[in-house]
């Protein structure tokens, strides 16, 4: 992957950073009730960070973890399960580094004014009381994902503790205001995660021919989007999860339990598409399960597709049978691809893996391809099934693992590295 970045970007190589207040916009949303599920996001922004304090810059950290506010109310859980409190210690542990977690007053609309708490404790990093500062969650903040004055305050809050932004949260894509607006009001720069991750993209936009994409999720609805590019971009589309019973209800008039008729409607429009293009290759084994929420003895069996009768009546599909992949066909696509993008955890985790171990381990036997990996279902379920071939695959240059996976699918969508939006604000920034 030698491809160069837009010369736009500016990067954090070429920023001033000596005894400079760089405030650094991460991805760590790798916190699950509390504990450190995977540190991969954390590693993966490890040289920037060194980076930046060889460079004489005095860190201020700050990222998302999880989804604290309540979509229909619009109030803020502040609990220790969303808190950024275990990354930091586990900060202090890699880069030998103290840092402050400064605690903000919260209502239940969640932090609204952090008073002098924020601005304190980047004094006492100016005095080298500290060696970095983690910041409050940043959805803790009523003015993350809010718009208007209540937004524009705390994006100016952010950017007045900072003399320098450096984005490296590749899987943020949304433009929110730790994000997207605090890139506008200071001077801005990608950090080295982001411009790997630019660079990574492009071996899906412009992949080696030929190119296979396997994409799987839990509702179809979230997914039109997504499936339809790679359909357009791929040369062989495989589906997984709940994205190929609707699928698979739609091609074959056949009732499955769990899938609606509207997201069914959905899938007709790939599969008339296809009708012309044969592009979708599909596993002709699934597994099909009584119960939806476990593998219970006797109550799961194998169907092959040839013998879905059009109108019949189906209970669960919780996987693809793992006979699906001896199929020479699907076996003759993997094993010949150029390019490999997998999005898709095939089937019900954690009682139905049988499907994705069959599948991981097939593409890992091309050892010709590009293999890239993203979303962070995806990379955990590689990792615990075989976690030889993935710790293999972090050194090798036939693999490589986005950190973020909605943020990928946004760039298959968008056909642009460059349209995510907090990587156009740091764009402009640099105009
Ligand atoms: C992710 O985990 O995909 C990113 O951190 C983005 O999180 P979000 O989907 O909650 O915005």
């Amino acid at each position: 992957m030698n491809q160069k970045l837009s010369p736009n970007l500016p990067l954090v190589q070429n920023a001033d950073l000596e005894g400079k207040v760089v405030l650094v916009r991460v991805d760590h949303n790798v916190v699950k009730k509390g504990k450190i599920a995977d540190p991969f996001r954390i590693e993966s922004t490890i040289g920037t960070l060194f980076h930046i304090v060889e460079r004489g810059g005095r860190l201020v950290l700050m990222s998302h973890v999880g989804r604290p506010r309540d979509k229909k109310t619009g109030n803020i859980t502040v609990s220790d399960a969303t808190s950024v409190a275990p990354i930091a210690e586990y900060l202090e542990k890699k880069l030998n580094i103290s840092f402050l977690t400064p605690e903000c007053p919260a209502t239940e609309r969640g932090i609204v004014d952090p008073g002098n708490t924020l601005k304190d404790a980047v004094e006492c990093l100016k005095k080298r009381e500290v060696g970095g500062v983690y910041l409050p969650n940043t959805r803790w903040f009523a003015g993350e994902e809010n718009k208007g004055e209540e937004r524009e305050k705390f994006a100016a809050m952010l950017a007045s503790l900072a003399d320098v932004y450096v984005n490296d949260a590749f899987g943020s894509w949304q433009p929110h205001a730790s994000t997207y607006d605090v890139a506008r009001l200071l001077p801005s720069y990608a950090g080295f995660l982001m411009q790997k991750e630019l660079i990574g993209l492009d071996a899906v936009l412009n992949p080696k021919r030929p190119f296979v994409a396997v994409v799987a999720g839990a509702k179809y609805d979230t997914k039109i989007g997504p499936v339809r590019a790679l359909f357009d971009r791929a040369d062989t589309l495989i589906l997984g999860g709940v994205i190929y019973n609707t699928y698979l209800a739609a091609r074959y008039n056949a009732e499955i339990t769990g899938v609606s008729d509207e997201e069914e409607a959905m899938a007709r429009e790939v599969i008339s598409l296809d009708e012309k293009k044969g592009k979708i290759l599909e596993p002709r084994a699934v597994t099909e399960s009584d119960v939806a929420d476990g593998r219970v003895e006797g109550k799961y069996r194998t169907v092959d597709l040839n013998d879905i009768h059009n109108g019949g009546s189906y209970k669960y599909f919780l996987d693809v049978a793992p006979t699906a992949f001896e199929d020479p066909k699907l076996k003759s696509a993997i094993g010949n691809a150029k390019t490999i993008f997998v999005n898709a955890v095939m089937g019900f985790a954690p009682h139905f893996t049988d499907g994705s171990e069959a599948l991981y381990d097939l593409i890992d036997q091309n050892e010709d391809a590009m293999k890239l990996y993203g979303g962070g279902d995806t990379l955990a379920t590689f990792k615990e099934l075989l976690p030889g071939a993935y710790l293999d695959g972090i050194d090798e240059d036939t693999y490589y693992y986005f950190t973020g996976g909605g943020a990928v699918l946004k760039v298959i969508e968008e056909g642009d590295p460059y349209a995510l939006e907090p990587v156009r604000a740091l764009m402009e920034s640099g105009k």
